[in-house]
């Protein structure tokens, strides 16, 4: 596991890591991470990591293997918190044969009180859970535990960003950084900006050396994340997302620059012009709709209508007619009407998004609109999910068509199981299959797109220097 050093060791406790280490016996302990959820999720696991390196630990290739497990969780809808509890209740066994193993929850689902106490109630062998903010005290937490206690922490206090902490850096040349945290905008079904704070922005400089760094270790793909990448450094006052963008992609040895998610109400025509103009950024945008109808729009509380949105397509799409777009839709959002349903079913076949990543409405505790009166029963959100799958794969299939012939360049990703194919996508992430060598992994090569592959298309290698 390769290391970005603590560049500050004050940002985590020292004497609660080595006394940690101290406790060690022998045998390599090791921990295992399960982690739920969104890429942020993904992200903070990354730095958990790197804490628990720092207390003494490698990693598990699995659960069973693991002295330490910790399960990071997500609760943005009711199925993602049902699996922790249905994955939770199966460690028992685990801890049944081995009762020197410490089980510890963490992440957004933690971070709601009434949450984690019914965790600490319902799985008496769960020794710590801890919320979003205190995770750097990671250390700290497992000394305690290490000298008998069982601990719950969740602040909301520590909400400053912290920069430097140890983090593991994963394997490939892709690698994704936070340029900001939390939101601010209350969608009213969105649990986040509930256990994740209020937007902050990390510095331009913190992140620029973050992304050379990475660089430095190989890394050619960098993705910037955030709840909403487009508000990037509006609470700093000095910069802005397209700021941040084009001093980001003048790093050399940087290829590819992504960026996730964007709401549509701050992505500005700065930006868009932004985006056409500056190399290396990649021409695919993740533009969550939600719904087509203003009214259902409105209740949402998304700040923007129809109209704008489909102008910003426009937009985006004249000025890279190679773009790609992306999407979130909830369906059966509290009121929404058959009517309501149908102009989402038509904003769906007007932009013909390459991916739609769809959601039946799940009501979360604390949010406006679970206290709407006017929820819509399962059966019907089953039904206009389904029908909404089926003109989006239709429109998936209709779009790749349109690829037939098209030569680009691909940054291979990996090898399909079960077919052997390398796989990879154009920059602007159409996903093609096509015939390599397992060394080719991670590099650049030329594919000519030749057929439809359900989702993603088919495409031979071509023999062209890059
Ligand atoms: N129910 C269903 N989907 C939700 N999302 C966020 N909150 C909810 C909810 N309560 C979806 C939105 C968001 C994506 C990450 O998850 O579409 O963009
Ligand atoms: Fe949730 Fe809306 Fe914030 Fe996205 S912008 S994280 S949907 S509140």
């Amino acid at each position: 596991m390769e290391r970005i050093l603590p560049e500050n060791q004050s940002v985590f406790s020292k004497e609660a890591a080595d006394f940690c280490k101290s406790k060690l016996s022998d045998r390599p302990y090791t921990c295992y991470i399960e982690t739920y959820g969104c890429q942020m999720n993904v992200r903070d696991s990354e730095i958990l990591y790197g804490l628990f390196r720092e207390c003494g630990y490698g990693i598990a290739a699995s659960k069973e293997e693991a002295a330490r497990i910790l399960f990071n969780t997500c609760c943005i809808r009711d199925h993602a918190e049902k699996r922790v509890f249905g994955n939770l209740g199966q460690l028992r066994a685990l801890k049944d044969t081995n009762p020197d193993l410490i089980i510890g929850v963490c992440g957004c689902m933690m971070q709601q009180e009434q949450v984690a106490k019914r965790v600490m109630q319902r799985f008496p062998f769960v020794n710590l859970v801890f919320g979003t903010h205190v995770q750097r005290h990671l250390p700290e937490m497992l000394a305690a535990v290490l000298r008998g206690e069982r601990v719950t922490a969740i602040s909301s206090e520590e909400i400053s960003v912290v920069e430097g902490l140890p983090s593991l850096i994963p394997e490939g040349v892709s690698s994704f950084v936070n340029i900001n945290y939390g939101c601010n905008n209350y969608c009213t079904y969105c649990i986040v900006p509930f256990v994740r704070g209020p937007e902050r922005s990390r510095r331009m400089e913190d992140i620029l050396s973050e992304v050379k760094k990475l660089v430095s270790l190989g890394k050619t793909e960098i993705t910037l994340l955030g709840q909403n990448v487009n508000s990037y450094g509006l609470d700093l006052g000095n910069c802005d997302f397209s700021d941040l963008l084009r001093e980001t992609s003048k790093i050399e040895g940087l290829k590819r620059l992504r960026f996730m998610t964007s709401h549509p109400k701050d992505l500005t025509d700065k930006l868009i012009e932004t985006m056409a103009n500056t190399d290396k950024v990649c021409h695919h945008v993740h533009l969550p709709m939600q719904s087509g109808s203003n009214e259902i729009l409105k209740r949402m509380n998304r700040k923007y209508t129809r109209e704008k949105y489909l102008s910003i397509v426009e937009k985006l799409r004249a000025a890279m007619p190679d773009v790609e777009l992306t999407t979130d839709i909830i369906v059966g959002f509290p009121g929404e009407t058959e009517e309501d349903f149908q102009e989402t079913m038509s904003i769906v076949s007007q932009v013909g998004y390459a991916t739609a990543f769809t959601f039946k409405y799940s009501p979360r505790e604390g949010t406006a609109a679970a206290k709407m009166h006017d929820q819509i029963n399962e059966s019907v959100k089953s039904d206009r999910l389904a029908r909404l799958n089926a003109l989006q794969m239709q429109r998936t299939l209709e779009n790749n068509e349109k690829y037939i012939g098209h030569e680009g360049t691909v940054l291979v990703e990996g090898i399909d199981e079960k077919t052997g194919a390398l796989y990879g996508k154009y920059q602007n992430f159409k996903m093609v299959y096509f015939d390599g060598t397992p060394d080719q992994v991670g590099q650049y090569v030329r594919v000519r797109a030749e057929r439809v592959r359900g989702n993603s298309l088919g495409g031979i290698q071509l023999k062209e220097e890059i």
